[in-house]
Parts: structure tokens; sequence; C-alpha cells
């Protein structure tokens, strides 16, 4: 597996997202550890998370357990593996999402995850999405005491403009290794963060790459470029919108979401793919 870099931390450059197995519409607990396992034999060596993957407020951090469960069962499979989770988005119950974003909040967040995740230090945290009550600095912030403090060993944002890059960057003092944006054939306007992630070496996650749970299976119907490109390559055009964000830049590191094996064992084989010009155009303009 082609390998990417997060801060100093060599990760395959195709991650597994773990959203799909924690929240509405979830597989049962040994399907969703099979996924894991999956993706660890095929060379995964990043996955993401969040306490907010869970279903009500009896069930967060349901993702971070899960993922902490298999990983041990892996055992010394899983020594290279960077766990990234985030804090700042909780959800209700109802299906619904909302953010917090206060210090105090984000600290007992973080506590909460380092718990579940059962590790002294989280590998890589990301603060989830921006609350327009809090100043972006306090937030951020708040992160910036967690890694000062060794609770957090690397320090990412999720869902920022480029200003809110910048100021993360200011505020933990060069220390923001990673940005988690949506990014796919369907949501390209993240494109301005990529390029500024590219620019300041930065790495650059694109979440739903594929377009999202509900409209990843639409993938083909809806882009027929991409389609047909795998047609004639001979591959699923799953992996061909996954090439083509990782021929972006060599910071892009998309996390395509599975709650079955064969996903992400299909979605692995893109970080071998390799795109030509003519193809990265056709796609570009499609
Ligand atoms: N930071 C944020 O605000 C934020 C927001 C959303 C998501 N995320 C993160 O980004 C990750 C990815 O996003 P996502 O899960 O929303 O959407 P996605 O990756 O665009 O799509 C996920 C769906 O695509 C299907 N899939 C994946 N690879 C496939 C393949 N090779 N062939 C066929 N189907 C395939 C999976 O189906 P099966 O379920 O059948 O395997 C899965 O349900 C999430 O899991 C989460 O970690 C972050």
């Amino acid at each position: 597996m082609q390998q990417r870099t997060i801060g100093d931390r060599t990760v395959s450059a195709i991650g597994l997202g773990g959203m799909p197995m924690s929240i509405e519409g979830r597989p049962d607990e040994a399907r969703s550890i099979a996924t894991i396992h999956a993706a660890l034999e095929a060379g995964v060596t990043l996955v993401d998370t969040a306490d907010a993957y869970h279903l009500d407020p009896t069930d967060v951090g349901h993702n971070e357990l899960l993922i902490a469960k298999a990983l041990r069962l892996a055992g010394s499979a899983a020594d290279d593996v960077l766990v990234a989770t985030k804090g700042g988005h909780r959800r209700p119950g109802d299906g619904s999402w909302y953010v917090q974003g206060d210090p105090a909040y984000l600290r007992k967040a973080c506590e909460a995850s380092l718990q579940r995740l059962d590790v002294e230090a989280i590998g890589l945290y990301q603060f989830h999405r921006p609350d327009p009550a809090v100043p972006y600095e306090e937030s951020v912030g708040a992160i910036r005491d967690l890694l000062d403090e060794g609770k957090i060993v690397m320090a990412g944002v999720s869902n920022a403009d480029p200003e809110q890059i910048r100021l993360a960057q200011e505020v933990l003092g060069g220390r923001l290794v990673s940005v988690q944006n949506q990014f796919s054939p369907a949501f390209r306007s993240s494109e301005a963060e990529l390029d500024l992630c590219a620019e300041l070496g930065i790495a650059f996650l694109p979440w739903s790459p594929l377009g999202g749970i509900s409209r990843a299976g639409e993938l083909g119907d809806r882009h027929a470029a991409f389609a047909e490109v795998a047609a004639e390559r001979g591959v699923s055009p799953y992996q061909v919108v996954l090439a083509w964000e990782l021929a972006k830049a060599p910071v892009v590191i998309p996390i395509p979401g599975a709650s079955r094996p064969e996903s992400i064992q299909d979605s692995a084989r893109a970080a071998d793919l390799e795109l030509g010009a003519e193809e990265l155009a056709r796609l570009d303009a499609a």
C-alpha cells in the first residue's frame, strides 16, 4: 500500500472511516470487527472515528469502543495503526447533530475518548466542527492545551475554512498536522482548503470521499466519467474516485467509510491505481 504522512507518522494512503459502523443502519458487531480486520489486512494503518459516531446519548463513543476492541483483538497486526478521533460534535438521539466547542467541554470529551480508546495519549485528536457560539481560537486553544499536556500526540481540525486553518496553525504554534473536510466528485468546494494544506504541508483528509453513506451506492450513475474510466481500467468507480482524490496532492489521505469487508478491501486498492494526465483532466472536468 502506498504510504503518506500525517505530522511525523507514516500512514496508508487510504484510511478507514468508522462512521457507517456506528450510526443509523449500522451492522452487528461481528461484521464491523470483520470490516476493521479486513482493513488491517489490506494494509490500512489510519482509522478515523469520533465520539459522536453513535445513535443516542446512552451510546456515546460507540465507534471508539468498537475500534478499540477490534484493534485489541488484532494484536500485533494493529501495532502501526493511527487512530484519529474527534471532539466537539454531539447527537441528541433523534438523528440530528449539534456542536459544542467550549474548552471545558472539549477537555471532558477528550478525557472520555482517552478512556474508551484505552490509550495513554490519543494519536490524532481533531476539533470536529467550529462552534459559532465560541471563538475559534478558544476551541483550538483547548486542543493546544491537550497537546501541551501530552493527552494527545497530534492535533487536527475538521470542517475548517482557509482562515480557520491559518488561525488554528497559529494557535497551535505550527503544530497543526491535518484538516478533515468534505471532498468528493459531488462536493468540490473545499478545493481551496485542499490547496492550502498542500501549500502548508498539512495532511488533507477528505470526508465522505465517495459522496456519503446514502449516496455512495449511486456513485457510478451520478458521475458518468468516473464510471467510464472505471470500465476502461477494469476497476470499481470507487477506486477511480479515490485515486483521483489521491492525485490532487501528496497531502491527500481519503478516509472512505465501510461497514462491509468488501468495501474497504476494494477501496484500499485505489492506493495502487495511478491515473494518467488525460484521465485526471476528464475527471476534473466531469
Ligand atoms: N469530519 C466530519 O465532519 C465528517 C463527516 C462525515 C464523515 N466523516 C468521516 O469520513 C468517513 C467517510 O465518510 P462517509 O462514511 O460519510 O461516506 P463515504 O466514505 O463517502 O461513503 C461510505 C459508504 O460507501 C460505501 N463504500 C465504501 N467503499 C466502497 C467500495 N469500494 N465499494 C462499494 N461501496 C463502498 C460503504 O458501504 P458499506 O457500508 O456497504 O460498506 C459506506 O457505507 C466517515 O466514516 C467518517 O469517519 C467525517
